[in-house]
């Protein structure tokens, strides 16, 4: 019933320019951002893995300090990671150029359009970069889907300024000539800087609907929020036209019948019934299952090691019945006993100091 796939596809695809992951808040999108960027540094010629989390967790990841400017991580010679937070460097635009008065004004009418201005600035900068593909870790839910929503903000934004310019004529000229701000602070300026912006943000709009260059990968947790959240992000990058077709299940229990705890097993039949959701739903998705593992992924050993369940289908250690179950069973129930005669040895020797 359940087809075990992997993210392979991702790695076949020698088209593909522009890979976002995305899902809720601690499904492990970082994570898996981190892991595909080095899977694809292995067939392809370069690679960027790009954070717009303003938390800037690939530092944590990878335990290297990233910022702005691409950096290589360490021990590769073609994976380079940087972090960008929207708000900081929104702030410096501000001071920088002078974007004050009435410019501020003016981007405050259209909202959003700051944070889509950084963004731009930041993918026309990519660009220019010449790396193979791109691999994007994206904020939680909604901030990822505002993010692939910029391209038509900013345009509603110039549209709104170019009717404020038809209606004052050239006031705003006038008064950046009476403000006595430069050339390069004035309306035309701006305009002209919008207007750069937008051809970038077309053109990667054509971009990221094109799915021979974008997918979308969603990441998730066999879990009931989890599940909600997926269905609504497949929707709403269908109603963007952004290809979707892997989504990778992170966190999960198996071993059902070795696992001595009430609580796990629970758990494990909960998880697998929304498991069972998920493929019914996405029949036509790639489906990829990761263990949860007892400690957190991080450092590039780690996460290299964790890379493996990204190509092969997860195998449970033990499959039910055989010689090796029962040996892990009897070996659980010796350290059960240990630990009890343990236990009574200490008890007893607490009651001889008594
Ligand atoms: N399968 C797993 N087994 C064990 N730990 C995991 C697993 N996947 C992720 N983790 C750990 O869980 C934590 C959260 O993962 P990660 O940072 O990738 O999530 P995220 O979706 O990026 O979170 P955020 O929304 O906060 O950015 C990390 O400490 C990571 O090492
Ligand atoms: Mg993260």
């Amino acid at each position: 019933m359940e087809m075990e796939a992997t993210v392979q596809n991702i790695l076949e695809q020698e088209t593909l320019k522009w890979v976002f992951v995305g899902g809720k808040g601690g499904v492990g999108k970082t994570t898996c951002s981190s892991i595909l960027s080095i899977l694809l540094a292995s067939v392809r010629q370069s690679v960027l893995v790009i954070s717009t989390d303003p938390a800037h967790n690939l530092s944590d990841a990878f335990q290297q300090r990233f910022t702005r400017i691409p950096t290589l991580v360490n021990g590769f010679s073609n994976l380079f990671a940087m972090e960008v937070d929207p708000k900081v460097e929104n702030d410096d635009l501000t001071n920088d150029e002078g974007m004050d008065g009435f410019i501020s004004e003016l981007t405050n009418a259209i909202p959003g359009v700051d944070e889509a201005m950084s963004f731009a600035e930041m993918l026309k900068l990519v660009q220019t970069m010449d790396y193979s593909v791109i691999v994007f870790d994206t904020a939680p839910t909604g901030h990822t889907l505002r993010l692939l929503q910029f391209p038509s903000t900013l345009e509603k934004g110039l549209e709104k300024v170019m009717a404020l310019k038809n209606r004052f004529g050239g006031l705003l000229t006038q008064a950046t000539r009476l403000f006595g701000l430069g050339d390069e602070f004035s309306e035309d300026a701006m305009l002209g800087k919008l207007e750069g912006m937008k051809d970038v943000i077309e053109q990667v709009n054509r971009q990221f609907k094109d799915p021979d260059l974008t997918t979308f990968i969603c990441v998730c947790i066999p879990e009931f929020l989890s599940l909600y959240e997926t269905e609504r992000l497949v929707q709403e990058l269908a109603k963007f036209e952004i290809d979707a077709h892997n989504i990778i299940i992170n966190q999960v229990l198996f071993d059902e019948e070795v696992v001595e705890s009430k609580l796990l097993k629970a758990r494990i039949r909960m998880q697998q019934k929304y498991i069972d959701q998920f493929y019914m739903l996405y029949e036509d998705f790639n489906i990829t299952k990761l263990p949860l593992l007892p400690q957190e992924v991080c450092g590039v050993e780690a996460l290299k090691r964790f890379s493996e369940h990204f190509l092969s289908p997860y195998q449970p250690t033990l499959t039910r019945g055989t010689v090796e179950e029962l040996e892990q069973r009897i070996s659980i129930l010796k350290s059960q006993l240990e630990e009890a005669e343990l236990e009574l040895e200490r008890l007893q020797k607490g009651k001889q100091t008594a």
